[in-house]
């Protein structure tokens, strides 16, 4: 087996963390031979050698050692033409890029296919869960039922400050922000972008099918308030910021991400901090729960350098549920549970409820809570962004069970 000669993009946090994971992994055989920077100059935590940084690309592409490339920037656009290069020379690469990855998807895959270089991403889906390579090779049957979770480690974080620990929201994020856990623009992770994207990753691995991030339902958690959290105490369960994919019927799924009052008899109840959790539900086995670090420098880079050791024994990913021919199709013709909080927008007249259950009206903080179709949310999206709106969804599938 040959050594493996790395050439590295990018060097903020996980970037950092990757080179000191390889440099204490001696059986990766691999040591990072350049890395593309933005900026040379910049000061960084840990210390290389200045030899070792560029800030043109075509250094790593045109070194003829360089047998890897390992992409970790933040710029999802720079990222694919990093990757897409790569993969036109047959290179194998390994991204952490989320947003990129669900975005181009279908035509990274075809890449793959036509020049026979391999991409791996298990670190960009919940930071060190290995549920990449878990979907696509143990779950490659038609058993599965579900998969969802808490995929955001930093919206994750602040919930739990705000909710166990009575903090501010706002500090919450800066802290967030410090540690190293969000995105460079955190309303990705706050507004459900970030759990979107890897939804859509795990989606194509689980079900074999891709789904555009524009058609899918998100809602995230900018606008709770502390009377959300006063309801959600009261009642005895914690708001998480959930996305689930799930079988509605044989032929039949459907995906969003949205907040859900979480009841302390289901796994994610006790996912807190950076924490990331996914449950996985099939037909013979009832569920399954994988809890781990779903962000931070060290706990990506290990998913990182998890992806090179597996390029190291060939594997790659085969799409192989692509090939199914019983995929089951996307629909958003579901009805879901919903409380909405408001306090001057009409929230009644605005989202077409099929049934209202309860209502609560006050000076500063009314409530709805009522059915309603998700094709329905969709169409309204935009009106659900005002400020006093705040949704959360209640576990409307598999109710009568834990998970
Ligand atoms: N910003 C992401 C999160 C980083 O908070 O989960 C890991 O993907």
């Amino acid at each position: 087996m040959n050594d493996i000669k790395i050439g590295l993009f990018g060097f903020g946090t996980v970037g950092q963390g990757i080179y000191k994971v390889i440099g204490r992994s001696l059986n990766a055989h691999a040591e990072i031979r350049r890395i593309c920077v933005r900026d040379v100059n910049k000061p960084r935590e840990v210390e290389i050698p200045s030899a070792l940084l560029t800030d043109d690309m075509t250094r790593i592409f045109s070194d003829p050692e360089i047998n890897m490339i390992v992409e970790v920037v933040d710029d999802a656009g720079a990222s694919c033409r990093i990757v897409t290069e790569a993969l036109r020379r047959g290179l194998p690469v390994v991204s952490g890029n989320k947003a990129m990855i669900a975005r181009h998807l279908p035509g990274l895959i075809d890449l793959q296919r036509r020049y026979g270089g391999a991409l791996l991403y298990d670190a960009s889906s919940c930071g060190s869960i290995p549920v990449i390579r878990n979907l696509e090779e143990y779950y490659d049957n038609d058993l599965l039922l579900e998969v969802k979770g808490i995929l955001n480690g930093s919206s994750n974080y602040i919930l739990s400050r705000v909710f166990d620990h009575h903090e501010e929201y706002a500090d919450a994020l800066r802290r967030a922000q410090q540690l190293g856990f969000a995105e460079s623009d955190p309303s990705f992770d706050i507004e459900g972008f970030d759990s979107l994207f890897k939804l859509i990753i795990i989606t194509m691995h689980a079900l074999g099918v891709y789904v555009r991030p524009e058609d899918v339902f998100t809602y995230g958690i900018s606008t709770i308030h502390d009377s959300d959290i006063r309801y959600a105490r009261e009642k005895g369960v914690k708001i998480k910021l959930v996305a689930q994919v799930l079988k509605v019927a044989d032929d039949k799924f459907t995906m969003f991400v949205m907040p859900e009052f979480v009841p302390p008899s289901r796994y994610i109840y006790s996912v807190d901090d950076e924490y990331n959790g996914v449950v996985i539900r099939g037909e013979c086995y009832d569920r399954q729960f994988m809890f781990g670090k779903g962000a931070g420098s060290l706990p990506t880079a290990s998913s990182i350098l998890s992806d090179i050791m597996a390029h190291r024994h060939n594997y790659r990913y085969e799409y192989k549920k692509m090939g199914y021919i019983n995929r089951p199709e996307y629909t958003t013709d579901v009805v879901l549970k919903i409380y909405v909080r408001y306090v001057e927008t009409p929230a009644a007249e605005l989202i077409p409820f099929i049934d209202i259950q309860e209502q609560y009206t006050s000076r500063t903080d009314s409530y709805v809570i009522g059915t309603v179709l998700l094709s329905d949310l969709i169409a309204i999206r935009p009106s659900l962004s005002a400020p006093d709106l705040f949704l959360v969804s209640f576990p409307t599938f598999f109710a009568d069970l834990d998970d």
